[in-house]
């Protein structure tokens, strides 16, 4: 019976100056790497460059990438306008303190997007975009406390991190689940400022933020929710939560983070045609540079503005950098020209559905859920619609597939069982069937276990 070392044979035998370099990197860096999502075992590999869907490793293997910087690079690395666009921008200034006078262009272009923001205010990352409109929320309703999926991730804050994941002894019935920190460092009195509701499960979730209604700030969403896998929402589960906040004075949110101008131009708002009253962006709306931002109604967003009786502190010293600004507007630009979505749909629906084929004719059971260019493949017998249903898959067989990936120069996505992978723009007919014919080869071993 292959063991995880036979899948890991290939990638091993490529990579060896990535291992030594990992061996330094680990003396300086805890775990070898600047974020914790990067490590993976036996070692992640290190990068040298990367162009259009590919990246290029420190073994000079070039490997067809579905983790496009862990969601922005919807273009594919390095595009020649982006960059022409940054470069210019970078020969005028980096760093001005006062405002750069693209960013109302910039603005203008989300706004076109996304309707519902009447205002906008730039920052650096997700984690950013999702702590400041929960604060504003609050500001707003005078309430403390937020509600959160369970499963869902909303970035690095104490807030965010509460119910990330819930150790198996710890879980109880959906409609009663206590808040649990993710990670230790986090005050335990941050848990009991959090309602955790079961995404998907709408007679749940009703009752959850109907029974905390008087205390509820906000509820924030991941309107896709990727914290997990990749979770669709069905039967109108959106809408009808657009509707219980707003009748209970709720301010509802959209982490947008992940599926602003992805899932399409408008994010899922326009997919799912729902209006929050705040959404929060960073990713693709930066293009592969730092930039984020949060917006939406005029009335909360003005809680922001300076006032004699006080207002919601908001600030950055990098908020609506230059350069982020001229990378994230042409790329916005770029995504707006006609026919972009329907590009990127069919890209991404080609590598899924050909997932599914693959696994089916080599009887391997697997559910795989995807909108557009998003999506994930649980190695599961059963049908995935809540992250309560993702629990048990077979993580094994999904580090078996995506290791032996890894070795024939595929990269699927963020390297964990509990994540998801991108297609971009630009990915061939060529890159997905090199891919699909990879993991036929994984299947096809797996099968054999
Ligand atoms: C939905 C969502 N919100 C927030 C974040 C945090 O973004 P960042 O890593 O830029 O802080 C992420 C990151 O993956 C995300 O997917």
């Amino acid at each position: 019976m292959p063991t995880v070392a036979g899948y890991e044979k290939e990638y091993v035998s490529r990579t060896k100056r990535s291992r030594a370099h990992f061996e330094q990197a680990r003396k300086l860096l805890p775990a070898g790497v600047e974020s914790n999502v990067r490590f993976f075992e036996p070692y992640p590999f290190y990068v040298k460059r990367a162009k259009g869907p590919y990246i290029y490793d420190l073994d000079g293997n070039r490997i067809v990438d579905f983790a496009l910087g862990y969601g922005p690079m919807i273009l594919g690395h390095n595009h020649p306008e982006v960059v022409k666009a940054v470069k210019e921008q970078v020969g005028k200034g980096t760093m001005y303190g006062a405002s750069p006078d693209l960013a109302i262009e910039y603005v203008r272009m989300v706004q076109k997007a996304m309707p519902s923001i009447e205002m906008f205010r730039f920052a650096n990352s997700g984690t950013e975009a999702t702590m400041h409109p929960i604060r504003v929320a609050r500001a707003y309703t005078g309430k403390e406390k937020i509600a959160k999926a369970e499963g869902a991730y909303h970035g690095g804050h104490d807030y965010a991190l509460q119910g990330v994941d819930i150790p198996e002894d710890m879980l109880k019935d959906n409609r009663n689940q206590p808040s649990v920190p993710y990670g230790k460092g986090i005050p335990k009195s941050i848990s009991d400022l959090v309602v955790l509701y079961p995404f998907n499960d709408w007679a749940a979730t009703e009752e959850v933020i109907t029974k905390n209604a008087d205390d509820l700030a906000a509820v924030i969403i991941e309107p896709v929710q990727a914290g997990g896998g990749c979770f669709v929402p069905r039967d109108n589960y959106l809408k009808k939560l657009r509707k219980l906040t707003k009748d209970l004075g709720i301010v509802f949110i959209f982490d947008e983070v992940l599926t602003g101008f992805r899932v399409a131009r408008g994010g899922a708002q326009e997919r799912y045609d729902v209006k929050p009253d705040l959404t929060c962006v960073a990713k693709v709306a930066g293009g592969g540079y730092q930039l984020a931002g949060f917006g939406g109604s005029r009335k909360i967003m003005e809680e922001i503005v300076p006032k004699v009786d006080g207002n919601v502190y908001h600030g950055g010293t990098y908020n609506a950098h230059p350069v982020s600004v001229a990378g994230g507007l042409k790329t916005l630009q770029i995504l707006s020209r006609p026919g972009a979505y329907k590009t990127i749909d069919r890209i991404g629906d080609s590598l899924f559905q050909g997932l599914r084929d693959v696994a089916e004719d080599r009887d391997i059971d697997v559910w795989i859920e995807s909108v557009g260019s998003l999506g994930q493949m649980y190695f599961t017998d059963k049908e995935v619609v809540t992250w309560r249903d993702a629990i048990d898959i077979d993580r094994e067989r999904w580090n078996h597939w995506f290791m032996y990936s890894l070795g024939k120069g595929v990269f699927f996505g963020v390297p964990h069982a509990d994540e998801h992978f991108f297609t971009s723009m630009v990915h061939s007919e060529k890159d997905i069937q090199y891919a699909l014919e990879v993991s036929d080869e994984a299947f096809k071993r797996i099968a054999k276990e």
